[in-house]
């Protein structure tokens, strides 16, 4: 019986765990498909860095070609980052007839259209499953699991690396920059992490998610806002705590009608959200659909093993197709066109925490521009600011538009009573 043979493009954090679960896993691997797995050859860049899984020196490469330009190989694990050369070696295989498996949300999130595109043509398969949330099945979920019903909202914790930050943060009064060090260490971070802190990686993703809850083409440009968590201070979370709430990064995708609005800011969530209480590098998202309701998925969002188990379920996936001969079958095209929500379409409630002059009148002029564009208050805090002569004022708004939000956000830096914004987010809690 012919093994599947198997090029995997790096050996770091994710590629460890793929060589391991592929030799632990052999019994299954062969009862589930029918034949055993071999990795062929292995890329790395460093071919005398330590690594902490065995792989036998002569299977080791620092020359991609002698992957993708093997015809040995049936399919091509990527799993070593990157965008462009890492298209363009990717479209190489598919053109050379292999299969793709690969865990790149960047990729996938700018080029992904166009690699699935060239894919179908070649009858190749092209999966991506730990592009999004690690181990959580949720690409299948939406494409397979929910495919009979009509998806309205996702709201994802999607980034491990932020929701270990803030957790420790919150949890223990953690310093940023050493919780982010902790994070880099157990490999969740990405190899710059600018991406995981300022909310790209989490972008991406969501765009990804978007494109197949939605079937819509989201792009990356599509993600209206991305903001990331470097700069939530201390002073946020403690005030979060106090009004009863707990601060994630989350990606919200949302559709009214035919319009969407996608995004990803931290963003506060009522303590009693399930969302809430989703810790450590632990992903979730929550997913409601028209008829099925609210769903939740949730695991580990990164780590080696966790995202080398969608990894090689993907290669599971892949070789039960070549067996039943319908690889490159799966639909792949948006059945929508795009339409994305203006801002007076989108509706959140928000968090400000503003510094003003402790005099008469202030906090009636602060009131006045909300009021005038019929914005109200759920909750309120004014403390006067130690060692100064300033207060601080603590504001919850009802909902309202973006579009009222950012002019209300503009006015309040203009007034004469108003030293700062020091911050604001979106407050979230309705479920559906
Ligand atoms: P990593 O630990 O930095 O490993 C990258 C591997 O690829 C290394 O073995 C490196 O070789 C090799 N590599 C990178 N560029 C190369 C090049 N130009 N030529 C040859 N080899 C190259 O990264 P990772 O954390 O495993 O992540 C890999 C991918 O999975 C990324 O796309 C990431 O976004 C995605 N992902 C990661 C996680 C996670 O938890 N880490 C979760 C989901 C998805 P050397 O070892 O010789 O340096
Ligand atoms: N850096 C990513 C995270 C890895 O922290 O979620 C998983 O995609």
């Amino acid at each position: 019986m012919k093994a599947i043979s198997v090029g995997l493009l790096g050996l770091g954090t994710v590629g460890s765990g793929v060589v391991r679960i592929i030799e632990n896993h052999q019994d299954r691997l062969l009862h589930q498909v029918g034949c055993p797995v071999e990795i062929r050859k292995v890329l790395v860049r460093n071919m005398d860095k330590q690594r902490d899984v065995h792989v036998d020196t002569e299977k080791i490469t620092t020359d991609v070609y002698n992957i993708i330009q093997d015809p040995e190989i049936d399919v091509v694990i990527e799993v070593m980052g990157g965008i462009d050369d890492t298209k363009e070696y990717l479209l190489k295989a598919l053109l050379s007839g292999k299969h793709v498996v690969t865990a790149n949300k960047d990729l996938m999130a700018v080029h992904g259209s166009e690699l699935l595109r060239v894919a179908k043509e070649q009858g190749c398969d092209l999966f991506y499953e730990a592009s999004v949330a690690g181990g959580i099945p949720i690409l299948r979920s939406l494409v397979d699991g929910l495919a009979s019903d009509r998806i309205t909202k996702m709201m994802g914790i999607v980034n491990g690396t932020t929701n270990f930050i803030l957790t420790k943060m919150m949890k223990y009064g953690s310093s940023y920059e050493e919780v982010l060090a902790e994070a880099q260490k157990l490999g969740f971070a990405e190899a710059d992490p600018t991406s995981d802190v300022e909310g790209l990686d989490a972008a991406r993703k969501m765009s990804i998610l978007a494109t197949l809850g939605f079937s819509m083409n989201i792009d990356l440009g599509d993600v209206t806002t991305v903001k990331g968590i470097s700069k939530i201070s201390e002073e946020d979370l403690q005030y979060s705590k106090q009004l009863g709430y707990t601060m994630k990064l989350i990606g919200l995708a949302d559709r009214n009608g035919d319009k969407v609005e996608v995004s990803v800011e931290p963003t506060l969530l009522p303590d009693s959200h399930p969302l809430s209480s989703v810790n450590d590098e632990y992903n979730a998202v929550y997913v409601y659909g028209e008829a099925v309701g609210e769903t939740m998925f949730y695991g580990p969002g990164a780590g080696s093993l966790p995202t080398a188990t969608a990894v090689v379920s993907d290669l599971v996936g892949v070789m039960k197709n070549m067996r039943l001969g319908v690889n490159g079958s799966s639909l792949v095209t948006p059945q929508f066109p795009k339409q994305l929500k203006e801002p007076s379409e989108i509706f959140s409630k928000y968090f400000v925490r503003i510094h003003v002059k402790d005099e008469v009148g202030a906090f009636a002029n602060i009131t006045a521009l909300f009021a005038e564009r019929n914005v109200s208050f759920e909750k309120i805090l004014q403390l006067p600011l130690k060692d100064s002569d300033l207060a601080e004022i603590v504001l919850v708004t009802h909902r309202a538009s973006l579009h009222d939000y950012e002019e209300i956000m503009q006015m309040l830096r203009d007034i004469e009573v108003v030293k700062d914004v020091k911050s604001s987010y979106r407050v979230e809690g309705n479920l559906s």
